[in-house]
This record gives C-alpha cells, structure tokens and sequence, in this order.
C-alpha cells in the first residue's frame, strides 16, 4: 500500500530529513523518556524507538506530498507506540498487547507532551481495524497504514537497517 502511494505520489525518499523534519519531532526526541524507547525491543532487532522514527519520517513524507497536516502526523507517528515497555517480555497492564497498546500510549504522552486533537487520534486509532473506532482523520489514516508496512518490512527483514541508522544520527542516536 505505502509502496503504491509512493509510486502514485512519486516519493524518491531520502533518509536525510530536512531541517522542517526535524523541527517537527525535536522535542519530542530530545526527551529521555522517548528515547529509553530505544531499550524496547519491537519487531525482530528493531527497537521501539527505530520503529516510530521510521513511521513518524514516512508519514511525515507523505502526508506533505498530500497537503495534509505533516507536522501532526510526524509528532503522532513518533509517539502511537509510546507504550514504553518490552511487549515481548510482559506487560504491566491487564489484556492484550494488540488491543490495549495504543490507549497507554495515549496516556502516556499525554503525561509528557502536549498534545492535538490529530495526535491524539493518530495514537489512539493506529492499529484500526484490530481496535473498532476507525480514525477521524485523514492523516490518522496516512499513519496507521504507514505503520502496517513498516512493521511488515520489520518482520519480513526487508527494512534497510542503514536507512534507519541515518534518521536516528540526525537526532544524535
Ligand atoms: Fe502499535
Ligand atoms: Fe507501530
């Protein structure tokens, strides 16, 4: 689906944010308790942290390409996964992982970050249609799709590690 936005949008990603990127998330990444996300493992050897970089980034690109809100849709992809702990070792919250994930995430960055109306969706919406309340937005939609692909390329190993590794340097990671 991404790969079909990106060939209709005629993305050629560059993983060398521009300076508007990264105004867009500085805060946000600069804080340590977004970066102890990088402890967390998520999908294979990919941390948690990685995983948000990388959606934030692709959502941020084509959400810019579509007109839409890019700014909210990098700072809601950083953050849909602020659940901060290791999902594969335990949870410290009763249900399933799939289904709860994005509600402790929502609170948490509510804890630490102000948040819009469109980041807060972005978060609490990502894993629709396994939760039921589909997105109010469309660059809650641009997100979630965004983040069913990279998590895909995470598990089928096709994501480019040095292409991660280049986002994360921007940041001094
Ligand atoms: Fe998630
Ligand atoms: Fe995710």
């Amino acid at each position: 689906m991404v790969q079909l936005i990106k060939s209709k949008l005629r993305l050629k990603i560059d993983f060398k944010p521009d300076e508007e990127y990264v105004d867009c998330i500085n805060d946000l990444i600069s804080h340590e308790v977004t970066r102890s996300m990088e402890y967390y493992k998520h999908h294979r050897d990919v941390s948690c942290l990685e995983h948000s970089l990388y959606v934030s980034y692709l959502s941020y690109i084509i959400c810019k390409k579509l007109g839409l809100d890019y700014r909210s849709a990098a700072r809601g992809g950083l953050l849909h996964d602020f659940y901060l702990y290791d999902w594969h070792i335990g949870k410290p919250y009763k249900g399933l992982h799939g289904f709860i994930h994005p509600d402790v995430a929502l609170q948490n960055a509510g804890k630490y970050f102000s948040l819009n109306s469109i980041e807060r969706d972005i978060i609490k919406k990502h894993m629709w249609p396994l939760t039921l309340r589909p997105p109010k937005y469309k660059e809650s939609f641009v997100v979630l799709m965004v983040d069913k692909y990279c998590a895909l390329m995470e598990i089928i190993k096709l994501v480019r590690r040095e292409k991660i590794k280049k986002l994360k340097e921007n940041f001094g990671i």
